[in-house]
């Protein structure tokens, strides 16, 4: 459900990777398994394979949700979509390849499905990878962001200040956020140099204090990852915009 406050005119419940605990991470069986839990937005993460192709996925080394070695950037993004990025999650997943960006990012403009697009850069490619997501969004969203309505576009975030701003070079009138793990004393600093749109942090460092801060500030707030249905509510009544979660079976989209 969209909201109609002009600071986040966007869902405020969104699957974290694609399906949470419920399906394997970043991957389009997640996607489905969110959408089939009754989410309209989801989190996921993106980065380069080695020939600069964007694939989603949240590490940059292979071991954990790929089956393989190495690192992503010794693969190209074929490569990378012929691998298996399900079975460590269950036999019923096995074969769920790793998705490339663009068909991924088409299949949820296809659902309606609103899309936090987490900028994942490699090490050393953080230009690189907030240029190539940014414009590739843009391509994708030409006709929102001609209409000049945020409800109708993505958020773009990334814990790197390099991938914002080439990301901001790139695609200057797509929404960003700068992914805080912890609010220090020069979030704001940050926040301006950047020109984001919003803040997007760890809950578990949150005060209420920061979250008033943050918001009379002007600038959106986004917690991840929020996993108990109490400290959700407490969130909201602080004034967070919106949070993703991995219990996408506990907090459900319209959850209040
Ligand atoms: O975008 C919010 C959250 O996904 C950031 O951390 O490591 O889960 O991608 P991570
Ligand atoms: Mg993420």
């Amino acid at each position: 459900m969209m909201t109609n406050d002009p600071v986040w005119p966007w869902p405020r419940i969104l699957a974290h990777r694609g399906g949470g605990t419920l399906a394997p991470e970043n991957t389009v069986a997640g996607l489905r398994c969110g959408m089939a839990a009754g989410f309209r937005a989801i989190e996921f993460d993106v980065m380069l394979a080695r020939d600069g192709v964007p694939v989603v996925l949240h590490d940059p080394g292979l071991g954990r949700t790929v089956r393989g070695s190495g690192s992503v950037f010794e693969h190209d993004a074929l490569e990378l979509a012929a691998m298996d990025a399900g079975s460590w999650f269950g036999h019923g997943f096995a074969g769920e390849p790793v998705p490339l960006f663009d068909a991924f990012a088409r299949l949820c403009m296809a659902h309606g499905i609103w899309m936090n697009i987490e900028i994942k850069p490699a090490p050393g490619y953080e230009r690189e990878t907030g240029h190539i997501v940014a414009q590739m969004t843009a391509a994708l969203f030409a006709d929102a962001l001609a209409s000049g309505d945020p409800a109708a576009l993505p958020l773009l975030s990334s814990f790197s200040d390099v991938a914002l701003a080439a990301a901001q070079a790139a695609a200057p009138t797509l929404p960003r956020a700068c992914l805080i793990s912890a609010l220090g004393a020069d979030w704001q600093v940050r926040a301006q140099a950047l020109g984001v749109h919003a803040i997007h942090t760890n809950h578990l460092h949150l005060s209420r204090q920061q979250a008033r801060t943050v918001k009379d500030a002007g600038y959106g707030l986004f917690c991840y990852t929020v996993n108990d249905a109490g400290r959700a509510r407490e969130l909201l009544a602080w004034g967070v915009d919106a949070f993703c979660t991995d219990r996408i079976d506990l907090i459900t989209p319209d959850f209040t």
